[in-house]
């Protein structure tokens, strides 16, 4: 089992480090291998991925990915910035289904924002779909506009688009999830307003004659946001756009105490997956030894059970992360009153001695 270990920038090599450690401790024979990525690369070759990383990235059975981005660099130009890197890396592995499950442990019941009446015992899964959307769609740039409000003022423009394939596919995905859960889809669009998803609506519509055991309701992306803070425990798994899902999967990583709290898989069609928390780099507190490392073991467990085929592992990762919480250890982001504060590397030799 060939894993490619990518930290990245800011506290992405902080919360990396914990998951390998943990992985270390599972008794496991893997193959680690480590490169640069995002500002890290662009600082050492000049690009955020470097040709030899997206290599090493696809020859492996998966990869283990901390977080990009800094603030530094957002002056250069778009192809040289971080994010490129892990954009780059879904588009060239195909990671065209982003599964960000959201769930809130008992013991984190205090630590959200949200009331506890509202959270507790939450269980949702977010499906978002990773490699279309305004986030890839052509053309794109910046021009002398020929009409609008405003011809012959400068102007930027990006393309929302969807194919039918595209859709069909991660339709697909969430149906199954759906199957393997409370058999509920909520598929989130706004075909109130944009062709792309009138056109989502139609197609998710369609594919779901496949799975008549399976209840679907459709709900546009405003009224989405809205009832994930009013009632989220309505929603069983929620399909919906790449940008949709970049903005419903931050706001729902708050219903589980902390955005340190919510990992993520994204897989292909051949279950090769990339595993990384939901969450940046967190410029503003890297290298101080305090982010949360939990999203990230978390996604390493996901990793076990998604790519590796070692779901007892998995298992033994997720059972140490609540024993952890339930011995009151807590990273900054959740620490409450009655709560033993720990820093990033605590919290992950914590996880391993809960492992043994
Ligand atoms: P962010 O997720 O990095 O941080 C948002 C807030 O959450 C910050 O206050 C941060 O301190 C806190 N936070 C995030 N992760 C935490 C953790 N594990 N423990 C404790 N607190 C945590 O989002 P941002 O500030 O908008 O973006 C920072 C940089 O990260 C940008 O360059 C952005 O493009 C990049 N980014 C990268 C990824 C990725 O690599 N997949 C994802 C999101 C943002
Ligand atoms: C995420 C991030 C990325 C995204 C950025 C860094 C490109 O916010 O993984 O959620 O928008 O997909
Ligand atoms: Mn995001």
């Amino acid at each position: 089992m060939k894993i490619a270990v990518l930290p990245g920038d800011g506290i992405g090599t902080e919360i990396v480090a914990e998951a390998v450690k943990v992985l270390q401790a599972l008794d496991l024979s893997f193959e680690m291998e480590t490169a640069l990525v995002g500002g890290a690369a662009y600082e050492a070759h000049g690009h955020p991925l470097p040709e030899a990383t997206l290599q090493l990235a696809q020859q492996a059975d998966a990869v283990l990915f901390g977080a990009v981005g800094d603030w530094k660099y957002d002056k250069l130009d778009r192809p040289l910035r971080p994010e490129q890197a892990i954009l780059g890396l879904r588009k060239h592995l195909g990671l065209f289904a982003n599964f960000r499950p959201a769930i809130c442990y008992p013991e984190l019941v205090g630590a959200s924002t949200l009331k506890p009446e509202v959270i507790s015992g939450l269980d949702i899964l977010i499906i978002r779909e990773l490699t279309g959307d305004i986030y890839f769609g052509q053309p794109r740039g910046r021009r002398t506009a020929i009409d609008g409000h405003f011809p012959g003022a400068d102007e930027a423009f990006d393309t929302m688009r969807y194919s039918k394939p595209e859709i069909e596919r991660i339709a697909h995905v969430a149906f199954q999830a759906a199957r393997k859960r409370h058999k509920k889809v909520t598929s989130v669009d706004k075909a109130n307003v944009l062709e792309t998803f009138q056109f989502w609506k139609d197609v998710v519509t369609e594919v779901h004659a496949q799975y008549p055991d399976v209840e679907l309701e459709h709900m546009y992306v405003d009224n989405a946001a809205m009832q994930l803070v009013r009632a989220p425990k309505k929603f069983d798994v929620v399909v919906t756009g790449n940008m949709f899902g970049d903005i419903l999967s931050d706001e729902a990583s708050m219903l589980t105490g902390s955005i340190g709290m919510l990992p993520s898989a994204s897989l292909n069609a051949k279950n090769q997956g990339l595993y990384e928390p939901s969450h940046g780099s967190a410029p503003d507190i890297a290298g101080q030894g305090v982010a949360n490392p939990l999203a990230t073991i978390l996604s390493a467990a996901m990793m076990l059970r998604f790519s590796l085929n070692q779901p007892e592992a998995a298992d033994r990762i997720e059972t140490a992360v609540k024993a952890v919480l339930a011995q009151g250890l807590r990273t900054p982001d959740i620490h409450s009153e009655g709560t033993t504060r720990v820093g990033t590397a605590e919290m992950g030799a914590a996880v391993v001695k809960a492992l043994r």
